[in-house]
């Protein structure tokens, strides 16, 4: 096994996390190439671990001012990711690959002068495990709902990370459904919420006024401090793992069927 530095001949694999093979990814827009083409200016760094010529693992992780939480002078994680699925490459986990792309990611942060390292995970057991990275020497810094905040310092002068947090709902529009979408660009499982709540939202025709919120715009992102997530008539809807596009209809559905005629 071979960490490397992302390189054109996989982009397409990172573009759709490593997951080639997979029908949900044609559904995520082109929103994640955006985010990579504006962060590659900002110091965004993607490193893969390549088995049998083969893309098995990826982790990313860019300046932090530069993403979905605050801090100074340490890069932040937004994922890590090893193949666990039966199709495509199949399953590369528990075998040393997810710690040896953690480890490089935190010598190249060293070496670029960064004061320590940032991520996020959720204290439940599934998805991007909290406690996996307990286990790799981060601490956890604060909580929000099931999410928990981490970071390793480097050094005693190190800043802790804090989360954004959201400033304000998206308020209803008398007459009309609001489907409100934050999109950043980086997950594309929130990319798919994204995609999904725009096209159904476009079912219901004037009846739903669909917004938006592009949180690639780091004003944006500050005025709302919600990077990703979808909204609607001022709710948040849970969007991880992502809804079907059924799933998300209905619920617009059901708002829609409550407006006055
Ligand atoms: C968290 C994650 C990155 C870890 O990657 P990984 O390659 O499985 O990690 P490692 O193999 O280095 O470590 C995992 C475990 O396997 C064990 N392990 C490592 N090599 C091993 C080997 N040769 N034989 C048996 N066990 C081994 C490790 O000791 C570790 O055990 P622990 O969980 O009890 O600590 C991976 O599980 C993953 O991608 N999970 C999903 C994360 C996700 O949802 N990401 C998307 C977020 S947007």
């Amino acid at each position: 096994m071979q960490i490397i530095d992302l390189d054109e001949s996989h982009l397409n694999s990172y573009f759709c996390c490593l997951e080639d093979w997979s029908n949900d990814m044609l559904e995520t827009g082109d929103h994640k190439q955006r985010w990579y083409r504006h962060m590659q200016d900002k110091g965004l760094r993607v490193k893969l671990a390549i088995e049998d010529g083969l893309a098995c693992g990826m982790i990313q992780y860019l300046p932090i001012e530069h993403s979905i939480v605050k801090g100074q002078d340490l890069y932040f994680i937004h994922c890590i990711w090893v193949h666990g699925h039966k199709q495509g490459v199949g399953n590369r986990q528990k075998r040393g690959m997810g710690t040896a792309l953690l480890r490089a990611a935190e010598a190249d942060a060293r070496m670029r002068g960064a004061k320590g390292m940032a991520a996020w995970g959720l204290w439940l057991p599934f998805w991007m495990k909290a406690s996996w990275f307990k286990k790799q020497g981060f601490e956890k810094v604060e909580r929000d709902g099931i999410a928990q905040l981490l970071w390793k310092p480097f050094c005693p002068d190190a800043q802790p990370p804090a989360w954004m947090k959201k400033t304000q709902d998206p308020v209803r529009i008398p007459g009309k459904v609001r489907v409100t979408a934050f999109i950043s660009g980086w997950c594309q499982a929130q990319n798919m919420v994204f995609e999904r709540a725009k096209r159904a939202s476009q079912t219901f025709g004037d009846r739903v006024y669909f917004e938006q919120i592009d949180t690639l715009d780091r004003a944006v992102l500050d005025q709302w401090g919600i990077a990703d997530g979808l909204f609607i008539d001022g709710k948040q809807v849970w969007t991880g793992p992502p809804p079907s596009y059924e799933k998300i209809l209905k619920k617009i559905e059901k708002r829609v069927k409550k407006l006055k005629t």
